[in-house]
């Protein structure tokens, strides 16, 4: 069995895709170990919990960045996570954490990268009048929204779109394709090349 450890800070939509697609058998072979959430109230840690997850909270406040995620990682290791998904994690992670799980953190981004880094993609993408936009699935590394791409999916932009409209369909597109990439980096059927992550 392969492991996922998930950290979210909000309302964990794509925590809850990846457990039902574990759940499901579209990522086969796995289970999520835990849930962990440096916000107390953010909505994912009920739903984690009403799908028997093992939920922790690590408030960042009060503590440096890398004794934050020395916490987050040391219950990551005690549960034996092969892999961490970042799942509407709004912090930044520390070196540390960073080179400690190379190449074993995945983040989800709702863009196509490397456009509309940051905060609101969906709104930065829709007021820069792009015609598509969509999502991206990265390895982590130092740099903000930047490791290679793993997964993109493409989404239009509609004549009568509007952003809550348009970011909706990129969410939707989000859950498809956050298992997708999980499902090729947990089978270790890839190399990375550069900046490039290509199927073997
Ligand atoms: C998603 O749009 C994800 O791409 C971004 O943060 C949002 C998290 O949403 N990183 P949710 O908590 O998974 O519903």
């Amino acid at each position: 069995m392969k492991r996922l450890g998930i950290i979210i800070s909000g309302r964990g939509s794509n925590m809850v895709a990846l457990a039902e697609a574990v759940a499901n058998g579209t990522v086969p072979g796995t289970e999520v170990a835990v849930v962990i959430s440096n916000i107390p109230t953010a909505g994912g840690l009920e739903l984690a919990r009403e799908r028997g997850i093992p939920t922790f909270v690590h408030d960042h406040r009060g503590v440096s960045r890398e004794e934050h995620d020395r916490q987050m990682a040391e219950e990551l290791q005690r549960r034996g996570v092969d892999l961490v998904c970042l799942a509407g994690y709004m912090r930044l992670l520390s070196p540390w954490f960073i080179s400690e799980f190379e190449n074993r953190i995945l983040n989800i981004h709702p863009s196509l990268l490397p456009a509309f880094t940051g905060l609101d993609a969906q709104r930065q993408a829709f007021e820069y009048g792009v015609g598509y936009t969509g999502c991206t699935v990265h390895l982590v590394d130092r740099q903000l929204d930047h490791g290679p791409i793993v997964r993109q999916s493409v989404v239009p932009v509609l004549a009568d779109d509007d952003v809550e409209r348009l970011a909706a369909r990129i969410l939707a597109a989000e859950h498809r394709l956050y298992p997708e990439a999980v499902n090729l980096i947990l089978s270790g059927r890839y190399r990375i090349e550069g900046r490039r992550v290509l199927a073997t």
